[in-house]
């Protein structure tokens, strides 16, 4: 059985009181829940000062982005040492909105997927298509790109490490869910695409998170489909309610 994993990425949102905030109303409302692994995403800025609010909790730190050298003269960059430095346990590498407006390629994903895991970090790995790749019929193509590309040279030893989430472009922040079919068809082509790589074993260990206007109204028949196995929450992962209504669906 593999441990779902429900993550908010809170994307650039909330000041740093805002960030402390939130996740102090969230502490109490997930406490005690252990079969489900939760994680936040804050801003870089306010990543320490959430760290100090759920260091002793059951809540784990998550970043939405890691550059792949540990340090230089990268300006503006932030690299996965300095965010284990900092409490941090996971991070979202290759979001869409990272492909679409940072020009982040599959080789990069691969890049930082193989820094955070060297540090010790737990990668979430991102894929999915646009909605005109989808009404093309190239959904399946899109995906298996993004996984060969981002897992290129990655041994099972690796990949077993990472999560992956998938989330389809058009299902981000339109109100528009996938349906749990839709969903999970993909999500099945994810488990067969690794089982053919790197063999059945693995393909059964690693967790794929969905995401795309997920709510506490649609995460349960979502969560119940037998390949999804954990929620990458945007919109309603800002509010500590919803979130932990996500988190309760995954139990
Ligand atoms: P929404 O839940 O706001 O659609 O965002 C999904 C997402 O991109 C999470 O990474």
């Amino acid at each position: 059985m593999r441990k779902k994993i429900i993550a908010g990425n809170w994307k650039m949102n909330k000041l740093r009181g805002e960030a402390v905030e939130l996740v102090k109303e969230l502490v109490p409302l997930v406490e005690g829940i252990d079969a489900v692994d939760i994680v936040v995403c804050p801003v870089y800025v306010s990543l320490p000062a959430v760290y100090e609010i759920i260091k002793d909790t059951n809540i784990e730190l998550g970043a939405q982005d890691c550059f792949w050298e540990d340090s230089g003269a990268y300006t503006g960059e932030i690299s996965a040492p300095m965010l284990k430095d900092v409490g941090v346990k996971y991070v979202v590498i290759g979001h869409s909105e990272r492909r679409q407006y940072f020009c982040e390629t599959d080789e990069w994903v691969n890049k930082k997927t193989k820094a955070a895991l060297k540090t010790g970090l737990t990668p979430i790995v991102c894929v999915g298509e646009r909605l005109e790749e989808r009404e093309a019929g190239k959904t399946i193509d899109v995906i298996s790109g993004q996984l060969e590309g981002g897992f290129s040279g990655f041994e099972k030893a690796e990949i077993e490490k990472c999560v992956i989430a998938y989330e389809p472009v058009w299902a981000i922040g339109t109100g528009k869910t996938a349906t749990p079919e839709q969903a999970q068809e993909v999500h099945s082509f994810i488990r067969g695409w690794l089982a053919e790589k790197f063999g059945k074993d693995v393909s059964e260990k690693i967790r794929i998170q969905y995401g795309g206007s997920v709510k506490p109204a649609n995460a349960k028949s979502l969560l119940s489909q037998p390949d999804i196995d954990g929620a990458l929450v945007g919109g309603a992962s800002l509010k500590a309610q919803d979130f932990a209504e996500i988190v309760k669906a995954g139990l």
